[in-house]
């Protein structure tokens, strides 16, 4: 009997021909899909991987698990790697990693196996989170090993298997795209110079082509969980999914980012992630409502290193896991709704509310009513500055 290896399986070309590659060196291949909103594994991968001999596909649908338990901490943390990366990618590979471990589990399966390159953060993220949930898997990374050199070495390897690939949808780019966002890189993206060509956007529209009226969205949350979309209540997917189709007409979350790899290179990447600019935004302001100073800049304090984490495939590690509890215990506070106007490419924060609001009007205002007293500042600036005094002479 062959040993079994489950492969994660996206039905692009890269791991249809793997599942080929795998089966020739003695692999029994267990193809797994996930849906991570990135429209579904649709019939035509999963016949592909049949025809190019899978034993048997594996498709779970991840979708509510990655709302709740990957992209909302995310969210509730800030974490933007490098200031401009919203982490779709990265977010994903942990949660397809664990379901992997599952799936092999349940088939008995000796070995994983992904479609990542040797050169990017994927194959750490995979493989990373594998050996931290059960060393005992070996991984194989064909990508890594094999012999093709070029895309058109895989086609003819593809063909000659007589593995059902449809050569023309391969655009020029490599794209990975789930619920939180799209990543696309590669072909004349790769000069840094070069102005992105209006083919490499999946969804968002270019700011000059969005919609000529402003919309104004209100995101309510609960215990820094998005809850509402204008007054409705929706699930965590629905509300993604809505948010991303408002903010992509209104020409929200594009970036073109140099990045700073785990590998050591750096590299050029497009991004999209209308819901995630959106509700960043939104939550922001709303901890900037609800957290006191010294909680909120310390919080804004963790962001990056959050952020890293999960750009650097540490998900399941114990810094992490402390950082999650605090971000949970900052987030008891984080209720009420922020209203955003978005207009041609930009999304602008113009009302916020809560409950918990630490905002007083009567401390604030510059009106009659004001109950700030302004005499005590002489004496509390008086001390602020003693250890100072004198010392610019
Ligand atoms: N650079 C991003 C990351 O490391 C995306 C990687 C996948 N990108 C792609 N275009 N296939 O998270």
């Amino acid at each position: 009997m062959s040993r079994t290896l489950v492969l994660a399986y996206s039905g692009g070309l890269d791991t249809s021909v793997a599942v080929k590659w795998l089966t020739e060196r003695g692999w029994r291949v267990v193809a797994f899909m996930a849906n991570v909103g990135q429209g579904g594994p649709s019939s035509a991968a999963i016949q592909r991987a049949k025809a190019a001999g899978a034993a048997k596909v594996v498709v779970r649908d991840v979708r509510r698990e990655f709302v709740l338990d990957y992209i909302w901490p995310a969210l509730q943390a800030h974490a933007v790697y490098e200031g401009k990366y919203l982490l779709a990618t990265a977010l994903s590979r942990p949660l397809i990693a664990k379901h992997l471990v599952e799936v092999a589990h349940q088939v008995k399966a000796k070995a994983v196996a992904h479609g990542c390159t040797g050169k990017g953060n994927d194959q750490v993220r995979f493989e990373v989170t594998v050996r931290i949930l059960d060393p005992k898997l070996s991984i194989v990374a064909p990508v890594r090993e094999w012999e093709f050199r070029s895309r058109e070495q895989e086609i003819a390897y593809a063909k000659r298997h007589r593995i059902p690939i449809d050569v023309t949808k391969y655009r020029p780019y490599s794209i990975d795209q789930n619920l939180w966002g799209t990543s696309i890189e590669a072909g004349v993206l790769e000069n840094p110079w070069t102005a992105p060509p209006a083919d490499t956007f999946r969804s968002i529209r270019s700011p000059e082509r969005a919609a000529r009226r402003a919309a104004t969205v209100t995101v309510g949350f609960m215990r820094g969980v998005p809850m509402h979309l204008n007054g409705r209540r929706l699930d965590g997917v629905a509300l993604i999914e809505r948010l991303n189709a408002i903010g992509a007409a209104h020409g929200i979350g594009r970036s073109d980012v140099m990045e700073s790899r785990v590998v050591g290179i750096k590299s050029r990447e497009i991004y999209e992630a209308s819901a995630g600019t959106i509700l960043l935004e939104a939550h922001q302001d709303l901890e900037r409502l609800v957290l006191d100073r010294e909680l909120l800049h310390a919080k804004q304090g963790m962001a990056a290193t959050y952020a890293r984490l999960v750009y650097n495939g540490l998900w399941c590690t114990p810094l992490k896991s402390a950082l999650d509890a605090f971000v949970g215990e900052t987030q008891r506070r984080v209720t009420g709704a922020v209203r955003l106007k978005l207009f041609q490419g930009t999304c602008q924060v113009i009302g916020r509310k809560s409950p918990h609001s630490l905002y007083r009007k009567r401390l604030a205002t510059y009106s009659a009513k004001d109950r700030f007293d302004q005499r005590a500042a002489e004496g509390f600036i008086k001390l602020y500055g003693l250890p100072y005094e004198g010392s610019g002479q």
